[in-house]
């Protein structure tokens, strides 16, 4: 008898998150997935959106394709709307066409950062830097072409053992310095880029989406970004360096960070029957 395999198509396949999906494929052996990185399938040409998805039968597709160059970003406006948003919109139309479910990832940076508790669904979004209002005009896009059959998961402080994160650049200051000094004036959540791809996954083998909307998903606990990198030095490096605590102000950066960026995942976790694990368990 045949089963119904599950065709998902994994755009950014290069990318952080793409990679971590990747590594996971042997895993889920009723799935097939295909992973498009840049090369194969650039999203901001309709025509190669529409011909790949006319070539490739695909059931869901999980949208980790993006401009996350945050600083570069705010002297480079077109090329980040024209990922973030037109991007998304050729997709969603292509996925609206064809029946197509459309897992989209978005951000933390849609808020301002200036909360005190964690950021739901629901909270007014108010973004501060070019990237986050891209990341924000591809949610709207989404959600306006395709409304019902799309389901946005925003994340913050993604981090992996491969692609460029804060988890590898501590793990790389610690092999060329013994002291290292980390800002200690913004919140957030740590978010593992392996049990993200897996929550990605099993939305996508749902048979529809019938909870279509915004989701939040981290890992669960706040800390700062010292707090972040003294657990990932006492983990890999126990005691051989001296962690110096400082304010944002010693690191200026051309797109500002939020202060404050801990999303609430109730909503996910209940949605989708989901446990988060707190992030120091998984670094
Ligand atoms: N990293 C974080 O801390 C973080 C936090 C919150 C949310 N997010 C969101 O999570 C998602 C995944 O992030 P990530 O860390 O995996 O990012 P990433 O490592 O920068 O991966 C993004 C991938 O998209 C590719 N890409 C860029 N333009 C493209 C295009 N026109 N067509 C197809 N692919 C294109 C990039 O290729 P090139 O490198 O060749 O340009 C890269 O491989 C993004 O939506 C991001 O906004 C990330």
């Amino acid at each position: 008898m045949n089963t119904i395999r599950h065709r998902i198509l994994v755009t950014g396949a290069s990318g952080q998150l793409g990679m971590a999906i990747q590594e996971l494929r042997s895993d889920y052996s009723a799935v097939d997935f295909i992973f498009a990185s840049k090369d194969d399938l650039d999203i901001t040409n309709q025509d190669s959106v529409i011909n790949y998805l006319h070539s490739n039968e695909v059931d869901t597709i999980i949208n980790t394709a993006a401009y996350t160059a945050v600083d570069k970003a705010e002297n480079d406006k077109e090329a980040a709307f024209l990922i973030n948003e037109k991007g998304v919109e050729y997709l969603a139309v292509a996925s609206k066409a064809k029946g197509i479910k459309l897992i989209h990832i978005s951000t933390d940076y849609v808020f301002d950062g200036s909360a005190s508790m964690p950021y739901k669904e629901v909270d007014e979004v108010n973004p501060q830097t070019v990237y986050g209002k891209s990341k924000l005009a591809g949610e709207q896009i989404l959600q306006k072409i395709a409304p019902s059959q799309y389901c946005i998961i925003r994340t913050s402080w993604l981090y992996s053992k491969k692609g460029h994160n804060f988890y590898n650049t501590m793990l790389r200051l610690a092999k060329e310095n013994k002291e290292i000094s980390v800002v200690n004036d913004q919140w957030g959540s740590p978010t593992n880029a392996t049990e993200l791809a897996k929550v990605l996954i099993k939305i996508s083998l749902l048979s529809n989406i019938t909870h279509n909307g915004i989701f939040h998903y981290s890992g669960v606990g706040a800390c700062t970004w010292y707090a972040f990198a003294k657990a990932i030095l006492e983990k890999y490096y126990p005691n051989k360096h001296t962690l110096y605590a400082v304010d944002s102000s010693s690191y200026p950066t051309a797109a500002p960070r939020p202060v404050y960026s801990v999303l609430d995942t109730t909503l996910i976790e209940k949605t989708f029957d989901i446990t988060i694990v707190n992030w120091m368990s998984v670094i």
